[in-house]
């Protein structure tokens, strides 16, 4: 029988590509704020939610979207009303490209 010997061999194999199932998803792609998030928040978001808009569309006063620093206070909601309510911006309509760099973003980039 081999059979022992199959199983040392799957276990060089597994061992030959050290990292490569490391499950890090901040390893494999950056998405920064400078790349990225400014001009995604500043597509999306800021029509209504920014300190300097001229009309807010009934966004709330203070949840704006204007820096990084903000983007950081609301992170936990924008998970929320983005990528899983699928609310935000209203009415929804995000590629869904854009949804998986905002996932990456608010778990590496803030
Ligand atoms: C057309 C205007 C408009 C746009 C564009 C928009 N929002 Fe909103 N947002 C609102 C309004 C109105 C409310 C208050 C009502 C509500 O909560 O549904 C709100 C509330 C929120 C809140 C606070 C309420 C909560 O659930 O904590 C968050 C966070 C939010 N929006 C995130 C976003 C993000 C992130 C984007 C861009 C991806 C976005 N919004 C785009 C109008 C907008």
């Amino acid at each position: 029988m081999c059979y022992g010997n199959q199983v040392l061999l799957l276990f060089a194999i597994a061992c030959a590509s050290p990292g490569s199932d490391s499950a890090d998803p901040c390893a494999e792609e950056r998405v920064t704020w400078q790349d990225w998030g400014a001009g995604f928040f500043g597509g999306y978001c800021r029509t209504c939610h920014s300190s300097t808009t001229a009309d807010r569309h009934g966004a709330p006063d203070g949840v704006d979207f204007d820096t990084l620093a903000d983007v950081r206070a609301f992170a936990a909601r924008v998970r929320v009303r983005v990528l899983e309510q699928q609310d935000m911006p209203v009415g929804g309509g995000v590629p869904d490209d854009d949804l998986s760099r905002l996932d990456t973003f608010l778990q590496c980039g803030l």
